[in-house]
């Protein structure tokens, strides 16, 4: 029996194929991810004939719902943990200008030359009488051995049916640790202009496939080698190369971002923490400047770097929610620990981190740590013993005052009401002067100091209670 088909679902589409008097095969993605023994629950079921007809047969015997989607000629249901869609054997030509293709049916070999990989086109059989056996003409299995990712038929037919395929290339050889195999790397090199047509969408989901793989460096080194990541993300891009001046060098900011990323690859699993340590010195080319007496400067590129964030996050239809603000928020305040950690840690600094930080403050640590990449260890050393006491303090600091999500103990509209005014600077004054005085610790987090201290600010300003 062929572990990879232990379910009775698959004797079931099989019967169901056999009594049509059509073959059936489960294929892709799901028969790779058995021989890698990665989990996967969705299964592509191909089929000489209507995918629509065996998976409506298959709804109604085990009463589950099917979608269909007409155009494409796929159908999709449920049952359980499984998502299962079926599809007809196709053989498939595209034209020049667009994605959709000229679909004709054809036999499980022309649809399996005309998929994407050779480990993406291995597939099992349903039948009864072949039940279990390994269809593999292109020899997929040999290169999940040799860790190769390779197209089935001539790469740059492979690639124009689909420019998406590149990218998948670039996220499969990520995802597994794979190699792309010479040719198949030489035809993305050569189609790569051709990426122009697919959406922003598309590309996305790979992206973020790509940045959670165990090493996500190795995919935007294959982006930048192959001629890609100027196309579909030109200011990483343009974070590449060093300068120099006389002695003067800068560091490859390229290089250092890989490096980070994989770093923080090792601490977090969060899509969004990664996205921010991608993104975290984007603002650097824009602020690059050099100064004869000390070298090279990025002043602000923080700030200038949050402000991108937003206008890359557009760009490759990403989120504009609160991910996107995460991400700025994280890039804004990237450099604060360190300068903390650089310097006499003191209680009214961390509380201003605090303040700032919030929730995310966690996340901004590990974001710091993981920005560490000096290749003097005794430096990296010190850092990270100093982190460690920011941490500390950061503990202390928030469970002595609360700081974290703090809101001012008086409001603006308690100011307004004391002293009978309208909405006017006077009010944020007093507010922003009692936020202040909390922060740098010359009075605690609580109602009483905070009135009084109100007290005296608004004595100072002239104000006067009513009533
Ligand atoms: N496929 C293809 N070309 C594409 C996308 C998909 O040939 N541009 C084929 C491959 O055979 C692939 C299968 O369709 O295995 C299913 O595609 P998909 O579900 O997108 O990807 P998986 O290979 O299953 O991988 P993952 O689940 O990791 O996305």
């Amino acid at each position: 029996m062929n572990d990879a088909l232990r379910h009775p679902l698959f004797k079931q589409i099989g019967a169901i194929a056999d009594a049509k008097g059509l073959q059936a095969f489960v294929i892709g993605g799901y028969v790779r991810d058995y021989f890698l023994r990665r989990p996967c629950t969705d299964i592509d079921v191909v089929v000489t004939g209507s995918g629509i007809d065996v998976a409506e047969t298959l709804g109604r015997q085990i009463g589950s719902r099917v979608s269909v989607f007409k155009n494409f000629g796929t159908a999709m249901l449920r049952c359980g943990k499984w998502e299962v869609e079926f599809v007809g054997a196709r053989k498939e030509s595209y034209r020049a200008d667009s994605r959709k293709p000229i679909v004709e049916n054809g036999t499980i070999e022309d649809d399996q030359l005309r998929r994407d990989f050779t480990i993406n086109a291995m597939a099992f059989s349903l039948n009864g009488d072949t039940f279990g056996q390994l269809i593999d003409p292109f020899d997929g299995t040999g290169d999940l051995e040799r860790l190769l990712i390779r197209t089935p038929c001539d790469p740059d037919t492979t690639f124009s049916d689909d420019p998406l395929r590149m990218i998948r290339a670039v996220r499969f050889a990520a995802q597994l640790g794979f190699d792309i195999e010479p040719e198949t790397f030489d035809a993305i090199e050569r189609n790569r202009e051709r990426i122009s047509i697919v959406s922003k969408e598309r590309i996305v989901t790979e992206l973020n496939k790509i940045l959670l793989s165990p090493v996500p460096s190795i995919g935007f080194d294959l982006f930048d080698r192959c001629g890609l990541l100027p196309l579909i993300f030109p200011e990483l891009s343009r974070l590449k190369g060093v300068e120099r001046v006389g002695k003067h060098a800068h560091k490859d900011n390229f290089v250092h971002t890989l490096k980070v990323l994989d770093n923080i690859a090792r601490h977090t699993d969060k899509l969004w923490l990664r996205w921010a340590a991608l993104l975290h010195d984007i603002g650097k080319p824009r602020t690059k400047a050099y100064d004869p007496k000390t070298g090279w400067t990025f002043h602000g590129h923080e700030v200038v770097g949050s402000k991108m964030v937003a206008a890359i996050f557009r760009e490759l239809k990403l989120p504009m929610n609160e991910k996107m603000k995460y991400v700025q928020k994280l890039v804004f305040l990237h450099l604060r620990p360190i300068i903390l950690a650089e310097d006499v840690v003191t209680d009214s600094a961390v509380r201003r981190l605090l303040f700032e930080a919030g929730d995310d403050i966690d996340d901004l640590m590990t974001l710091c740590e993981a920005d560490i990449t000096s290749a003097n260890d005794a430096k990296v050393k010190r850092y990270l013993q100093n982190f460690e006491l920011v941490r500390v303090k950061l503990r202390e600091i928030e469970e002595k005052d609360r700081i974290r999500n703090f809101q001012p103990p008086i409001s603006g509209e308690l100011i307004m009401q004391i002293y009978g005014l309208k909405p006017c600077r006077a009010v944020g004054e007093l507010k922003s002067a009692i936020k202040d005085a909390i922060l740098d610790g010359v009075i605690a987090n609580d109602y009483d100091q905070a009135y009084a201290y109100m007290e005296r600010q608004a004595a100072e300003l002239g104000l006067k209670k009513i009533g």
